[in-house]
């Protein structure tokens, strides 16, 4: 069963996650990071930040590798993952651009970009944590309800109301691309740690379907059951529709001493 932590608020959430990376980079400095954008992880990358600057925080060794890339944006769009994780984690964390690993969007080779990111990823050795953000239609990465349990890295079409909830980073809801390239379940279920965060009621319904409804495709974020080190990290809000959330809370406040955090 997934390890669940209710927390009271995002920032909460980015202070126990960070810590989590804290401690596996202090223990690992070769560490091989997975990263997501979206709004989830924002007060983890904001954590980190604020570690980096204290000096608690040193990445320089660690690599990164991000979960999906919009296909046919230029690297250099404000929005593309490229820009977002640079401006999020690499400039102001100090991280070596070249540990720095971005599905490759553009169509210049497009076919075999995704075969290309899976062998940098067995290159580094794999993953040792990966966060996650999950869509309102339990979503992770980008891939969709209907997306094989076992896929890799490869390119997706993005429903109608997964652009329609990215539209808010683009001027227009058109310019939100149709296409992208996602690592797959199968691909993230080979990571060694699974982190996942939620905010808000709008992910209550996903979230619960995720950990306590059936493993499915339909689905994608229910993959997560098959994985044998997850963590889901709430908030009250959208912790609403699990029926075992009073277990939860209880797991948690009573952990066993020895079972520490990392
Ligand atoms: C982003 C990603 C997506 C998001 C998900 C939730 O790299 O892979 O799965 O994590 O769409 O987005 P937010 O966090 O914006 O609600």
């Amino acid at each position: 069963m997934a390890e669940v932590v209710i927390v009271d608020t995002p920032e909460e959430a980015g202070a126990h996650v960070a810590g989590r990376i804290a401690r596996l980079t202090r223990s690992k400095p070769e560490a091989v990071l997975g990263v997501a954008t979206g709004s989830s992880p924002l007060p983890v990358y904001q954590q980190l930040r604020v570690m980096g600057t204290e000096g608690s925080l040193n990445l320089g060794k660690t690599t990164v590798f991000a979960l999906d890339e919009y296909v046919g944006l230029p690297r250099d769009h404000r929005e593309s993952y490229h820009s977002v994780i640079s401006r999020e984690l690499v400039e102001p964390l100090g991280l070596d651009p070249f540990r720095v690993h971005v599905p490759d969007g553009s169509l210049e080779g497009i076919e075999d970009a995704g075969e290309r990111f899976e062998s940098d990823i067995r290159a580094a050795g794999g993953i040792d944590l990966q966060i996650l953000g999950i869509g309102s239609d339990g979503h992770i990465g980008f891939n969709e309800p209907g997306s094989s349990l076992a896929s890799l890295t490869r390119i997706k079409t993005l429903t109608t109301r997964t652009r329609q909830d990215n539209a808010r980073f683009f001027a227009s809801p058109d310019e939100v691309p149709r296409h992208c390239i996602t690592q797959g379940l199968g691909t993230i279920l080979r990571a060694r740690h699974l982190v996942l965060l939620a905010f808000g009621r709008g992910k209550a319904a996903a979230v619960a379907a995720a950990l306590e409804g059936p493993v499915s495709a339909q689905c994608p974020a229910s993959a997560m059951q098959l994985h044998p080190r997850t963590t889901v990290v709430l908030d009250e809000a959208a912790a609403t529709e699990l029926r075992n959330g009073a277990y939860y809370r209880y797991a948690w406040q009573n952990k066993p001493a020895w079972q520490e955090a990392e």
